[in-house]
């Protein structure tokens, strides 16, 4: 699925929608790679899926912490960034193959610095920058992820 993505509120719309439609109930904790250079909007769409998902507090850029944890009713949210790893990326400190169980949810920030095995993707976004907006490819990555997909194609608000 490609969209244009008008302005911050627009990736934040879509990051809402996404939020609407996690397949919470999936056997395995659930993966979102974000694609994209830097202010594409990758951090944008994670806080628009945050707030959704009631997080009031402010949404830091885990840009240097690497990694940032938020709890959603239950659920846990990690998002990760991983465009400062150091070491030669290598990723296992960050312990997120003992976090991932199920119920979680992982948004994953410039997955692609990363030489060891991260937690699979479910969705795959990639952003791109189209002067001064932007616009996005979804693409889904496993069953749950095309089933996410598709409920989010049907949210009312992907159609607007
Ligand atoms: N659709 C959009 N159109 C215009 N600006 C956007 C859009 N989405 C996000 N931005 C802006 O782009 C800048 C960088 O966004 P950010 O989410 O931090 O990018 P990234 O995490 O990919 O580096 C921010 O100022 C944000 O408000
Ligand atoms: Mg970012």
């Amino acid at each position: 699925m490609d969209r244009e993505l008008a302005d911050a509120a627009a990736t934040g719309q879509l990051g809402a929608v996404l939020a609407r439609t996690v397949p919470w109930s999936a056997p395995q904790a659930l993966g979102v790679y974000l694609h994209g250079e830097l202010g594409a909007g990758k951090t944008t769409l994670v806080r628009g899926l945050l707030r959704e998902l009631g997080v009031t507090g402010t949404v830091r850029s885990p840009s240097y912490t690497l990694l940032e944890s938020y709890d959603c009713h239950g659920h846990v949210v990690l998002h990760v960034d991983l465009y400062r790893l150091a070491g030669g990326g290598d990723v296992a400190s960050l312990g997120l193959r003992d976090e991932a169980l199920p119920g979680v949810l992982l948004l994953i920030e410039w997955p692609e610095r990363a030489n060891d095995s991260l937690p699979h993707a479910d969705l795959h976004a990639r952003l791109s920058i189209h002067g001064e907006s932007r616009a996005v490819h979804l693409e889904s990555a496993s069953a749950a992820g095309k089933a996410w997909l598709a409920a989010a194609a049907a949210d009312a608000a992907y159609k607007k």
